[in-house]
């Protein structure tokens, strides 16, 4: 028999970090995008172990041909496979038509079909299925996203003990909003069935803590600070708030290499004396994008002196496009975008430049590279690595980062960056205006301290953080590079 190593992390989330895609009726593996896939890939290439998701296609096939040997993961990939049933109702469906819009506070959007929900419950058994397979009982399972809520509760029908980590990378909703959810309390007890629960801002805790209040009953709760014990219903579990980030110095390397910076040079060739105004954001109506457009239309309207000096390139990578929303969103940028340009083009300027594709890595840190200004308005979110993305690749320290106050990050960058209200758009226009005006000496104190913060809570941080919060009631975790302490670190 295969001999284990103890206490192997093995990651459970719907999706794998290689999506596979077809052209032409061929397969091709390419990086799957999206803000759990940054995070937690290094965390995996530097402590190795399993990663338990779905390669994004309901054809099987062999991922280990497909991935080239020059980007094999030093960690293990076990797929997944998902019907084409399973796909349209657990991960179109309850997953992104129910969950995603109701915990973004968008419940107008929500399509509570039951059949979502009992396919929900189906594939969360399957996951569950795979996890027990395929872990060993000194391996840690830490269970990722709204995708997968009820993992911990199937896995403990079929007898696992041991202790299960969860951590939801999306907002936790405000009680008034969670209870329009008609599986409510069954969401809320599937969670309590982990030992530890993760969310990214200190008021996504709050929120879930008053619906357990709401929805199930009294709560206790001991200690202070990130972590806390809570207690209701006969179960007791950690409850924290750990705030995601990306691998600093990988970032800072690779956006400093030569490819890179000449990449930029030629992006800003190309786009002579104006500023570059960056917009990243995956095809999703809970980023703000038709808000933004109409921000940075008013930002040329209500400062005229702005035509011609700057430019917004706004890049959208494709997701969920099988749904109506996205699928109707695309049309409506697609309308303002060519309605903005029509109206303001002139000779040698385009107010829009337009990217509807994946981006790979270098043409993303050179655009981070040569743009002076991000323009990150997303409506919710439950943090928003871009905007860390984009200061830790401005090495040159001379950009200004434009950040909603409805972004988890605005709680770590709301000192330095420039926050806005997304709806506002006077608001984002005159934020537009500052930044383009903001001396050289502003733009290098804030951008150094920016980086800086996302230094010192990098995701070596994070991940350590998560594990020694769990460490504290579980001591079957993976050893983290800190001593375990009780004591809650924030
Ligand atoms: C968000 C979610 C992730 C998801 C990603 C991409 O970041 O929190 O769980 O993987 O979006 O979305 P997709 O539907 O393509 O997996």
């Amino acid at each position: 028999m295969r001999k284990r190593s103890p206490k192997r992390l093995v990651i459970v989330s719907n999706r794998l970090p290689i999506s596979i895609e077809w052209d032409n009726g061929k397969p091709r593996a390419r990086h799957s995008s999206g803000g759990l896939v940054t995070a937690l890939g290094p965390i995996m290439r530097q402590r190795g172990g399993l990663w338990i998701g779905w390669p994004g296609s309901v054809d099987k096939v062999d991922l280990g041909r497909l991935i080239p040997a020059s980007e094999k993961p030093n960690y293990g990939l076990r797929p997944v496979w998902l019907t084409s049933d399973e796909r349209d109702k657990f991960y179109l469906g309850f997953s992104n038509e129910v969950i995603w819009p109701l915990f973004h506070a968008l419940q107008t959007v929500c399509n509570f079909d039951p059949e979502f929900w009992t396919m929900y419950r189906r594939v969360n058994r399957k996951y569950a299925q795979v996890a027990k397979r395929h872990a060993g009982k000194d391996d840690y399972i830490w269970v990722h996203d709204y995708h997968l809520i009820l993992v911990a509760q199937e896995l403990r029908r079929t007898g696992v003990t041991g202790p299960i980590g969860f951590f939801l990378h999306i907002p936790f909703p405000a009680p008034d909003i969670f209870v329009k959810m008609p599986w409510r309390r069954e969401i809320l007890e599937a969670l309590l069935e982990y030992d530890i629960l993760g969310f990214q801002t200190v008021q996504h805790r709050r929120n879930f803590i008053q619906c357990l209040r709401n929805v199930i009953g009294d709560v206790g709760l001991e200690g202070k600070g990130h972590v806390l014990r809570l207690k209701v219903a006969g179960r007791r579990i950690s409850v924290g708030y750990f705030p995601i980030s990306i691998d600093y110095d990988q970032f800072a390397s690779e956006a400093g290499a030569e490819a890179v910076s000449e990449m930029a040079r030629n992006v800003r060739q190309q786009l002579p004396d104006r500023q570059l105004v960056l917009g990243i954001d995956r095809l999703d109506y809970t980023k703000g994008i038709p808000y933004k457009l109409d921000a940075f239309r008013n930002a040329l309207l209500r400062y005229p002196e702005l035509r011609e000096r700057i430019s917004l390139v706004q890049v959208l990578v494709p997701s969920r496009a099988d749904i109506a929303p996205y699928h109707d969103l695309k049309i409506e940028i697609d309308r303002l975008v060519g309605a903005i340009n029509g109206e303001f083009t002139k000779s040698g300027w385009i107010p829009i430049h337009y990217i509807f594709r994946h981006l790979d890595r270098v043409e993303l840190l050179a655009l981070y590279r040569a743009a002076g200004i991000a323009l990150v308005t997303p409506l919710e979110d439950g943090m928003n690595l871009v905007a860390k993305e984009y200061c830790v690749s401005s090495v040159e320290e001379d950009s200004v980062l434009i950040l909603s106050e409805f972004a988890g990050a605005a709680v770590q960058l709301q000192r330095h960056a420039l926050i806005v209200n997304p709806y506002d758009r006077d608001g984002v226009a005159d934020a537009i205006h500052r930044a383009y005006h903001m001396p050289q000496e502003e733009r290098r104190q804030r951008m150094h301290r920016l980086r800086r913060s996302i230094q010192d809570q990098n995701i070596y941080e994070w991940v350590d953080d998560f594990l020694l919060a769990g460490a504290a009631s579980a001591p079957r975790l993976p050893a983290t590079s800190k001593p375990v302490r009780k004591a809650a670190r924030r």
